[in-house]
């Protein structure tokens, strides 16, 4: 099938690439140039496991090309995906702009029939809106073509992204036009051959679906937060507690980690828009609210330890920092715990450190004028001469590390661990001062 996906982000590129490894012809559309020009060039603008050679592999088969050019991606796909950003608005709505405006490109270029899908994570009512905007731009060329437009939020997550969108949980399809539904039958029936989990809905359902989910794996985030907070006092274990609870079936174990609070480019943008769509009916959703809220005061939980261990001002003290991605295995910093937490180091006079295995050249960009932090190239380097380690996200290669070396290298053995990576008993032994998240 001839498929243009808009935006090449991570969702638009994952999705394009995929689409195009189950042999469719897909055009993939960005207004970025600089984006477009890498990816011609054979380069990846995002860091994702697996999907540079995916996507070499399709580029070379002819199946994936790139480009700018808004008229020819128009032409090229019967279906037409917009997968831009929805970023958050200064109310914390979700910004239309780049959705409508990819709508709009579709009816100013269109000649026949387009099926167009809503991939971006966008508000109950979008579909509508979508609709309506490429019914404007047809009037106004006074013509009038038929098109369908359907919803299909996107599931997969970063640093998985791939093997996600090969192997999802299940398909959602809000749809209520026969031929849309049929088009993504039979794109997503090569990914379903196994059992059919295609679930078609009307579209408000499916865009409901999309943001219902995100707040469920946040909200249980946020409850092992406050939990964590709870057990630090009342002297428990949150990992025995998650042990405890994650082997009940109807309770399960994942998302049920507590640290540093969620981040990235969906949770706490996607948390907001839902209350921002609530408020527009004259709602409030306490349980959301409550998840948030958690989640902000999560973020300081680690500053706040440093500062009953260090005091209130930092200066002349280091911190080395491992991890700025907001989660391992992506170079993603959108909203990331580690921004709160180096932002709040600085701000009391410290410097800071940093490594990160893949996100490095993300944080130079966003701390690129901030003289304060220095950057290290493996994690043993941040520690030389540093007061104190403070580990924010859980990449593999920072589970074992050598702890002799690690003392050594620190000024005092202090280390402040988001993300429970450590035996607290094995840290005592040590001989390092050891904080962790619910744990004593
Ligand atoms: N990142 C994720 O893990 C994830 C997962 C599920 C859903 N989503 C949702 O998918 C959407 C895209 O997210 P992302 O992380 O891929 O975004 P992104 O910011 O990485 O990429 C968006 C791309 O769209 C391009 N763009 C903007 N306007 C355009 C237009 N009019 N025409 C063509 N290109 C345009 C931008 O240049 C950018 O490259 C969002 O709504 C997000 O909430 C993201």
């Amino acid at each position: 099938m001839k498929i243009t996906i808009i935006g090449t982000g991570y969702v638009g590129l994952v999705s394009g690439a995929c689409f195009a490894d189950l042999g469719n012809d897909v055009l993939c559309l960005d207004l970025d140039e600089k984006k477009v020009a890498t990816l011609k060039a054979g380069g990846i603008p995002i860091y994702e496991p697996g999907l540079e050679q995916l996507v070499r592999h399709n580029a070379a088969a002819g199946r994936l090309r790139f480009t700018t050019n808004v008229e020819e991606s128009v032409a090229h796909g019967a279906v037409q995906f917009i997968a831009v950003g929805t970023p958050p608005d200064q109310d914390g709505s979700a910004d239309m702009r780049h959705v409508l405006a990819a709508a709009r490109n579709i009816g100013r270029y269109m000649t026949e029939h387009r099926v167009v899908v809503d991939k971006s994570t966008v508000p109950v009512g979008t579909a509508e809106r979508v609709h309506a905007v490429i019914d404007e731009e047809l009037k106004r060329r006074g013509v009038s073509i038929p098109f369908s437009v359907a919803s299909n939020p996107e599931f997969l997550k970063e640093g998985a992204a791939v093997a996600d969108f090969m192997r999802p949980d299940r398909v959602v399809v809000g749809s209520s036009d026969e031929l849309a539904t049929q088009a993504m039958r039979q794109l997503y029936n090569p990914i379903l051959r196994n059992h059919d989990r295609l679930l078609v809905m009307d579209p408000r359902s499916a865009e409901l679906t999309k943001y219902a989910a995100n707040a469920m794996l946040a909200t249980r985030i946020s409850f092992m937060n406050e939990l964590a907070n709870l057990a630090e006092k009342v002297g428990a274990n949150i990992e025995s507690v998650r042990h405890g609870i994650g082997s009940d079936q109807r309770i399960g174990y994942h998302f049920l980690y507590a640290g540093v609070g969620y981040g990235g480019s969906c949770f706490p943008k996607d948390i907001q828009a839902l209350q921002h769509t609530a408020g527009e009916y004259g709602m409030n959703l306490t349980i959301v609210d409550a998840v948030e809220k958690v989640n902000r005061t999560q973020k300081q939980r680690i500053l706040e330890k440093v500062r009953l261990r260090f005091g209130e001002h930092l200066d002349g003290k280091t911190f080395a920092l491992w991890g700025l991605s907001f989660k391992p295995n992506t170079d993603d910093m959108r909203e990331a715990p580690s921004r709160v937490v180096i932002g709040g180091l600085l701000s009391r006079g410290a410097k800071v450190c940093v490594y990160d295995p893949v996100a490095m050249e993300e944080a130079r960009r966003i701390y690129a004028k901030e003289p304060a932090v220095k950057f290290a190239a493996s994690t043993t380097a941040t520690l030389d001469g540093a007061d104190a380690l403070i580990i924010v996200t859980e990449w593999k290669e920072f589970r074992s590390p050598d702890f002799e070396d690690l003392k050594k290298r620190l000024k005092s053995p202090v280390v402040f661990d988001g993300r429970n990576l450590y035996d607290p008993n094995h840290m005592r032994t040590a001989g390092i001062e050891y904080f962790s998240v619910g744990r004593h």
